[in-house]
């Protein structure tokens, strides 16, 4: 080789020149991604993505549930080319994913739900926004619309006590495009989570001894919060500026029932789903009552602890609701868990730390580059399982996979 062509080479492999780049270059899955999120954010913050409920088994269990099934794949199909698209809702998705609702997002990188909305509208995904987000829903529906003409923005619901606020939520919403609402059912009051009390998190993040000597630990983290603009809850008025994440849920409703949903159902001219650990019974009378979608969920573990992964009740909601939409999430980090979600006999399955990983390690590219990941772990495992779309996953499923034995 020319001293010339060895310099080309060495060109060739360098590493790239931009800083996001360079960190997602060398993310190959979500446990990457997570430990680039864990370096760029305080402590506190990481561990408030990062906690769950009281002794966080719930958190654990989700992910170790997804494990505890195993593939039985079948050779000698001609797997040359798969389709990973399904229909949710009526609408044709690239691949069987959403993303779920997270609150407080600019927290984690100052671009917050707009980065995360962008990210999804370019890959043609569902972006859930959370009712206690920190940009408006107005804002995200123009980011969306802007990168897509064709991008869905589905909005969270937690209903508060003060109805009105509720309703003019929903109005909002409405009016910049949503026509999935989705109700959150599982947040009568606020989870403990430990680490957010040990750590003394406040949100927004308040100034203490421990705050301050992080700032020299991470001081591109905290330039970009001090340049960007203040952290406030976009979507609604804070009764009396509460600042705790239980007191702000305390604005919630905790006498949630069945009634509420016929007021919601009502209201919503679009289409309604639940979203909480809901067993099949609850699913069928849901159901009965206008619920479009289940999504079951224990809030990554947020809320109740020592609570049923949600993917382990699919078999027995599915049996309960037929045809009716089913997503699943808590505990997805491999395109492998969605090919389990989907053989179970869900539709499609919603993430909600992946991205937020995503976002905080590079921002908007960052979410996109969790949602590529996840993309082609799912296609490939569809390839290796040897099924070419998602409907054959579906039917197939139960004949793919089998409990691990141990
Ligand atoms: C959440 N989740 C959540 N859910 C909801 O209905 N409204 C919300 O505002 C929030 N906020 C929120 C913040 C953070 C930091 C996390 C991690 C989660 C729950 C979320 O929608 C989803 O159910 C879980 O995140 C799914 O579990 P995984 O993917 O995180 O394991």
């Amino acid at each position: 080789m020319k001293p010339r062509e060895v310099f080309q080479t060495i060109r060739l492999r360098s590493r790239p020149r931009d800083r996001r780049a360079r960190i997602l270059a060398s993310c190959h899955d979500v446990g990457d991604v997570r430990r680039q999120a864990q370096r760029a954010l305080p402590r506190s913050v990481f561990d408030y993505v990062e906690g769950g409920a009281d002794e966080e088994t719930t958190t654990r269990r989700n992910v170790a549930a997804f494990r505890s099934w195993q593939f039985q794949p079948r050779p000698l199909v001609d797997v040359s080319i798969v389709d990973p698209t399904t229909t949710l809702l009526g609408v044709t998705l690239p691949m069987p994913m959403v993303l779920a609702p997270t609150g407080y997002t600019r927290m984690m990188h100052p671009d917050g739900e707009v980065a995360v909305a962008r990210a999804a509208a370019s890959r043609q995904l569902p972006y859930t926004l959370s009712t206690v987000a920190t940009t408006s829903v107005e804002d995200v529906a123009a980011a969306m619309t802007q990168v897509s003409a064709s991008s869905q923005l589905w909005m969270q619901l937690y209903l508060f006590r003060d109805r009105e606020q509720s309703w003019r939520l929903l109005e909002r919403a409405w009016k910049n495009g949503v026509r999935v609402l989705e109700f959150s059912v599982d947040t009568a009051v606020a989870g403990f989570r430990v680490r957010d009390q040990r750590n003394g998190f406040t949100i927004p993040p308040s100034l203490s001894p421990a705050t301050v000597l992080d700032m020299g630990m991470h001081p591109r983290y905290w330039v970009s919060m001090v340049q960007a603009p203040a952290l406030t809850f976009a979507n609604f008025t804070s009764d009396d500026g509460e600042s705790t994440i239980a007191g702000i849920t305390s604005q919630f409703d905790s006498a949630l029932s069945w009634q509420d949903i016929r007021a919601v159902r009502e209201r919503w001219r679009g289409s309604l789903a639940i979203k909480g650990p809901v067993p099949p019974d609850v699913a069928r009378r849901a159901r009965d009552e206008g619920v479009d979608l289940l999504h079951l969920s224990n809030h990554g573990g947020r809320q109740l602890d020592r609570c049923v992964p949600p993917v382990e009740t699919i078999t027995g909601v599915r049996a309960a609701v037929g045809d009716l939409p089913i997503v699943v999430d808590s505990g997805v980090r491999h395109g492998m868990d969605i090919a389990i979600a989907v053989a179970l006999g869900a539709d499609a399955v919603a993430i909600g730390r992946p991205y937020l990983y995503g976002l905080a390690a590079a921002g908007e590219e960052g979410v996109a580059h969790v949602i590529d990941l996840l993309a082609a772990q799912f296609a490939r495992t569809m390839q290796l399982l040897g099924v070419t779309s998602v409907a054959e996953l579906r039917d197939a499923g139960p004949s793919l996979i089998e409990r691990v034995r141990t």
